[in-house]
């Protein structure tokens, strides 16, 4: 049976989110009009609201009863969220985010470096105010290996030697980190440690399962469905799995396309890439990777108590799974 989100994981804490997504509008406050219509333009857009949520039904998962600072922590998590995102489309010279123009494209880079600064800085402004020193630390030094993560994926750029463990450590650096925040912050402020670790192993292997399904959708979605556009990856040289797998399966003329794909960039041999990834059994590859990760999440849930948010968390997880947007 088709999962619904608004039933069957949003549910359990429908009130809080609706809090939560207030709390993120508020939350954005400069005196500066500049930053505050950059990060509109970019908040408002909207998104899936994936981390927040899953960083509510942690807290309820870990049986927390009232909300109110989780609420908080969900929107410094997607605050944080949206300056990567911000600060992504510089690096990856991208034009198209949430079904907008992204904040380089509508301003500049210049514009969108330093108002994602604001918004990092503004994220940890807030989250002083939940007085967690745990907590703080936690974010500190995850936020720092999310940047190390997307600048490890800057060295791997153009380097068809990239092995999938590297791929691996990028994509837990760039992706999974945040989501291992958003749960774990939730274990924390619960004052239920004895769930961190739990809940940091799913939110990792979530993350891993999330990033390689988005990287597979770069080669099989369109800009319509996905509000970004697709080939974005290639254009840059990014060695992502599909790649890397596509090069395990071939040899020949079409192995030297991906290869000369990765190490130029570009998008001429688009087209090409994207059949080869589909024929050779590279993107069959990609899924039975991106469901082993679900199941091995499913399991690290499976030692949360049972209860109506950690179903909610399943479910959340298995619709990821089959996303295409
Ligand atoms: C985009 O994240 C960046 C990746 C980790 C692939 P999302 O797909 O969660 O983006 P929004 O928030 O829904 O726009
Ligand atoms: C997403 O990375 C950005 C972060 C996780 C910081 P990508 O560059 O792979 O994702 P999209 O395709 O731009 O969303
Ligand atoms: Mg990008
Ligand atoms: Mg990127």
């Amino acid at each position: 049976m088709a999962i619904d989100f608004k039933q069957d994981i949003l549910a359990p804490v429908a009130t809080d989110f609706a809090a939560m997504d207030k709390f993120i509008n508020e939350g954005i406050t400069s005196k500066v009009a500049l930053v505050m219509a950059v990060s509109k333009h970019v908040v408002e857009a909207g998104g899936k609201r994936m981390r927040p949520i899953m960083c509510l039904l942690a807290a309820k998962a870990c049986g927390a009863q009232d909300l109110a600072p989780h609420r908080k922590l969900a929107a410094i998590i997607e605050m944080l969220h949206t300056a990567t995102l911000v600060h992504d489309d510089v690096v990856d010279e991208s034009g198209l985010r949430r079904g907008r123009p992204t904040a380089n494209a509508t301003w500049n880079n210049q514009t969108a470096v330093l108002v994602g600064d604001f918004l990092i800085s503004r994220a940890f402004d807030l989250l002083v105010d939940l007085n967690d020193m745990v907590l703080l630390k936690d974010f500190s030094t995850g936020t720092c290996e999310i940047a190390e993560g997307e600048v490890l994926q800057l060295q791997a750029q153009h380097d068809p030697e990239t092995t999938e463990q590297t791929y691996l450590d990028i994509i837990h650096g760039k992706t999974s980190r945040l989501f291992e925040l958003a749960t774990e912050g939730a274990a924390i402020l619960s004052n239920t440690p004895q769930y961190r670790e739990p809940l940091r192993l799913f939110a990792g292997h979530f993350g891993n399962a999330f990033q390689i399904i988005d990287d597979i959708l770069d080669y099989t979605s369109d800009a319509e469905t996905l509000g970004k556009n697709i080939g974005d990856d290639l254009m840059e040289g990014k060695p992502t799995l599909p790649l890397i797998s596509a090069l395990q399966h071939t040899t020949g003329e079409q192995h030297a396309i991906v290869r000369r794909s990765i190490a130029t960039g570009g998008v001429e041999q688009l087209d090409q890439v994207i059949q080869i990834v589909q024929q050779s059994g590279a993107l069959d590859y990609c899924r039975q990777r991106a469901e082993e990760e679900t199941q091995a999440a499913l399991a690290a849930l499976s030692q949360l108590p049972e209860s109506e948010a950690r179903q909610a968390l399943f479910n959340l997880t298995e619709m990821a799974l089959h996303r295409i947007q």
